[in-house]
Formats: structure tokens, sequence, C-alpha cells
């Protein structure tokens, strides 16, 4: 009996906050103007749920999810707070930027990119890291156990000092990871529960194309959500190919994501290759099969085949031009042998 209420209690309590929870703040910021493009803007997710943006050129905060709608006093400070970090983040980039002498080409558009996390684990303790890049290269990150800046490459360590001395004040990050930054996420949390419940069945298509050491086949995968998917060729229906290169599953606009497998495969005769998708969407995992393959060896023969007959025909027309230029010198003979020499 004490077991059974314990039970119930245990599941009551984890009901609101089960599992683990994550918030992510995507940052970009572009150093000079280009065409369609806002120059800074950032995303937010929570567990992977995009749920709030901001683009400096609407010059607001919005929500991605409906469910949100009616948090508008914190959209309002969301979009000053934005306003404000846009500064800051200005200020970060250009450092970078000069800092690594990339201030010489004037031509070059650099991208400053900074990302952070906040975790709230299972067991109730509170992680969280921060990264800042430039051009897509990871220079410097935040440890906020440790609450030091760390550096990811050689150039960065000889900046550090100077960054740790202008431009990032350690405490301001760690209580901004474990105050705000987890208030959020459970502001948001509560209200996105059926958002997050939500289950988007992927679409598939697969496709081959000619590769310099044999046949690769693609396994594109989209429009599904949540962001977890398994994706694999099997050959024959039991044998899995393994790719060599790693796929990335990507976001899309609408908060779905996508993912492409490819594989290399020497094409055998008589073989079946198929793409196995599995996601919590779906009852079973879905199975696509490669079929151009097995064509592929047919349309080779046939391609044979037209050349063997054209080559025929032109062959038999010239022997009959030949032979009726012949018919009209001599009426017999040659023409006649000329037809059955072709056959
Ligand atoms: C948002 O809606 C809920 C009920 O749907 C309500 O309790 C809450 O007061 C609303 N919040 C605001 C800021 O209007
Ligand atoms: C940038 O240039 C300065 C002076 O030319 C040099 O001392 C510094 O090491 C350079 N920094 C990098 C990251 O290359
Ligand atoms: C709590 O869980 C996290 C993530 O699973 C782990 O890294 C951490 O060490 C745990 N902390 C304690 C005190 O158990």
């Amino acid at each position: 009996m004490a077991l059974a209420v314990c039970l119930v209690i245990i599941l009551a309590v984890s009901v609101a906050y089960c599992g683990s929870h994550k918030l992510q703040h995507y940052l970009s910021m572009i150093s000079a103007p280009i065409y369609g493009m806002p120059e800074y803007s950032f995303r937010v997710y929570v567990d992977g749920l995009p749920v709030l943006r901001y683009k400096s050129d609407v010059q607001v905060a919005q929500f991605l999810v409906p469910s949100l709608n009616n948090l508008s006093e914190h959209l309002e400070i969301q979009t000053k707070v934005a306003q404000i970090w846009q500064i800051h983040q200005e200020r970060k980039m250009k450092f970078l930027i000069g800092f690594l002498n990339k201030t010489s080409d004037r031509a070059a558009v650099h991208v400053y990119q900074r990302k952070f996390t906040c975790e709230l684990h299972e067991n109730r303790t509170i992680g969280g890291y921060q990264e800042f890049a430039l051009n897509g290269k990871e220079l410097i990150s935040f440890d906020k156990d440790r609450e030091v800046f760390v550096a990811a490459t050689q150039e960065a360590v000889n900046m550090l000092p100077r960054w740790n001395k202008d431009m990032c004040n350690q405490m301001w990050n760690k209580m901004y990871l474990e105050n705000e930054c987890i208030e959020h996420m459970k502001l948001y949390l509560s209200l996105i529960t059926t958002d997050l419940k939500k289950k988007v069945k992927p679409k598939v298509k697969v496709s081959s194309s000619e590769s310099e050491s044999g046949t690769k086949l693609h396994c594109w995968v989209y429009g599904f959500y949540p962001r977890d998917v398994e994706v694999k060729w099997i050959k024959n229906g039991r044998d899995e190919i393994y790719s060599e290169e790693s796929a990335e599953i990507l976001p899309n606009p609408d908060g779905t994501y996508q993912i492409r497998v490819s594989v290399e495969v020497t094409p055998e005769e008589g073989a079946t290759y198929s793409c196995h998708v599995d996601h919590s969407s779906l009852e079973n995992p879905l199975v696509t099969f490669e079929r151009k393959i097995s064509h592929m060896t047919y349309r080779i023969v046939a391609a044979v085949a037209v050349a063997i007959l054209f080559a025929l025909a032109l062959f038999l027309c010239i022997k009959m031009k030949v032979g009726e230029l012949a018919l009209e010198n001599n009426h017999c003979g040659i023409a006649q042998e000329a037809f059955y020499s072709t056959v």
C-alpha cells in the first residue's frame, strides 16, 4: 500500500518535469549586410522545439508556438533584452575579428555565432555551457562549473586574457545560465507540454547517383518531429551498410527536421537495397526500397542492344546502297551477295 502511494506520488511529480530538459539559445551576427539576411538573429529551443526568435530586420521577438502567445509582457521584455544584447554581441564580434587579424580583408563577411544551453537534469542539478565561434570555427567556450572561459584553438589561447578582462563577465554568465535561463525554460515548459508531445511522421525519398568507385545510395528523410531518428541502409533485408560520412540532423524553418544518409555500394546482380527509418511517430519502421540499381543493369544491356541494332542498320544501309549501285550496273549477282553477307 505504502509502495503504491509512493509510486503515485513519484508519477505525479515526474509528470510536471519528467526526465531532463534543456533550453538552447542560438545567436548569429554578420559583419556586413547581406541581402535578405538579418544582421543579427537568434532562436530559442526548448527540448529541441523552436519556441522564440528575434531578427534585427523586424526588431521584435516572436513566439514560434501559439501556446505561448499570451505571454505578451514576457515577449516585450525579450525584445528589449535582444536589442541591448545586439550591442554587446557586436562588440564581441569586432573584438574577435580584430584579434584574429581579419580586418585587412575588407570585402569579407564574417559570421559570429554564440550558442548557450542550460540544462535541468533528472537529479535536479543544473548544467550549462556556452560557445563562441567565428566563421563556423569554435574559439571559446564557457565552463559554468569552473567559472572559466576555455580556449578551443591556439589563436584563442592568446586572446583569453583580454577576453576575460574586457569582453565577458564570468559571474554574469554563470548567474544567467543558472537562473534566468532555467526560469525561462520552466515558464515555456509549463505551456508547451502538448506541443512537445506532437509527433510528425517523416517522409522518405531514396535515390542513387553514380560515383567514381561505384553507386551512391541516398536516403532523404524529412519533415519529422521530434528530432531523434534512426536511418540506415540494409542490403538484402539483413546486412546493414555503414556510411563513411556522418549524417547530420538539420532543422527546417517550420520546426521539423531532416537528414540525408548516403552509402556507397558496388551494385550486385539480384541484390536489394532498402532504407530503414525508425522514429517515435511510427508504429513500425518505414522501409523504402531503391529499385533503380537493378534497372541500371537492364539499362546498360538495353543501351548496348540499341547500339548493336543501330550499327547493324547502318551497315545494312550501306550494303543496300552498294547493292543498289551494283544492281544498276549488274542486275543480279552482287546485290544478292551483299544482302546475304550481312545476315
Ligand atoms: C494566459 O492564459 C492562461 C489560461 O489560458 C491564464 O491563466 C493566464 O493568466 C494568461 N496569462 C496572461 C499573461 O494573460
Ligand atoms: C595579428 O597580428 C599581430 C601583429 O601583426 C600579431 O602580433 C598577432 O600574433 C596576430 N594574431 C593572430 C591571431 O594571428
Ligand atoms: C546529475 O545528473 C547529471 C546528468 O545526468 C550528472 O552529470 C551529474 O553528475 C549528476 N549530479 C549528481 C550530484 O548526481
